[in-house]
């Protein structure tokens, strides 16, 4: 991809995101929430605060995998009803086991922490503790590119762009972690495994995938949801770090372009092949990436329908032939 194509794509995508209404209703899941070790969410409600689409009542008869569309966070793994009292006639609650939201940023090797927060947090609190986790992770990962592009002979301005780009990670968790404390999620802890030092071809492969892809993908998500987010304090936040993410997106191809150069045939086919497998599973993700109504209209989040098609967009302009 030539440097420069990306600012044009994204104005041309920004310019399909629906530009926020005022006075929007603000959401608050009332029920419970749980982050499993295994990457999944666990949501519960009680049946009675749900509704079905048209409105209608949902009641203990209904299948839970249709409760839990109505709760749903992304792809559903399992789903049960029980009572939360002995005495209550029949099941009054139910349980909704997701797999977690992928939030985008650029994750780090060795990365173990996955932004739990406490049981019982509101959902969007969840969301923005989710979020500041990976803008926080993102810190090291650049921290460490920018070594390694050091290591590796890299041009002096792409080493202090990979710099620059850390600090600006600190201020966008900063600002991910006040959102998140705004909605009762306190900031969650970060780890990171100590560093190995690897080889130019793991590191390109690493750029491809959580620059190329995934950190690109977050930079037009962060765009959209600057006009898109109902919530006027996500508005400004968003488009304070917008800006960044697109100059980290452009950062990415650049030092792609810089690697491939100096890597052996064999070693350049891994590398887009990784890249390619990330688009795909970045549309699979965009698609299962099915939030409430209230917290999509609150943080400007595109649909599962929008997400996928952005994805499709974004891939078909920077690596066609790649989602074909
Ligand atoms: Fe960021
Ligand atoms: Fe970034």
């Amino acid at each position: 991809m030539s440097r420069g194509k990306l600012r044009p794509v994204f104005k041309r995508l920004w310019l399909l995101a629906p530009v926020a209404t005022l006075g929007g209703g603000c959401f608050f899941f009332t029920g419970g929430c749980e982050w499993g070790g295994d990457g999944t969410v666990e949501l519960t409600s009680f049946i009675s605060s749900l509704s079905s689409v048209d409105g209608g009542a949902l009641t203990a008869d209904t299948p839970c995998e249709e409760l839990c569309e109505r709760v749903s966070f992304g792809t559903l793994r399992s789903c049960s009803t029980y009572r939360t009292s002995e005495t209550s006639p029949e099941p009054d609650k139910v349980s909704c086991v997701f797999d977690s939201v992928n939030c985008d940023g650029r994750r780090p090797e060795g990365l173990c922490s996955d932004g739990a927060v406490v049981q019982g947090t509101p959902v969007l609190g969840v969301l923005f503790a989710k979020i500041a986790h990976m803008e926080a992770a993102s810190v090291p990962a650049f921290e460490r590119l920018a070594d390694e592009l050091t290591h590796h002979g890299a041009p002096e301005h792409l080493v202090r762009a990979a710099r620059r780009s850390a600090k600006e990670e600190v201020r966008h968790a900063e600002a991910m972690a006040s959102l998140a404390r705004r909605h009762g999620a306190s900031m969650p802890e970060l780890k990171v495994d100590p560093f190995q030092e690897r080889s130019l071809e793991a590191l390109a492969i690493e750029n491809a995938v959580e620059g190329c892809v995934r950190e690109t993908y977050g930079a037009l998500l962060a765009g959209w949801q600057a006009r898109s987010a109902e919530d006027a304090q996500v508005r400004e936040s968003l488009s304070a770090i917008a800006p960044d993410e697109l100059r980290h997106a452009e950062l990415s191809w650049a030092i792609n372009a810089w690697a491939m150069e100096r890597l052996s045939p064999d070693s350049r086919e891994r590398v887009d092949a990784a890249r390619c497998e990330a688009w795909r599973e970045l549309e699979h993700d965009a698609a299962s990436s099915h939030l409430p109504d209230e917290v999509a209209r609150h943080s400007g989040l595109p649909s599962a329908e929008v997400a996928r098609e952005l994805v499709r967009e974004l891939a078909s302009e920077l690596m066609p032939g790649a989602l074909a």
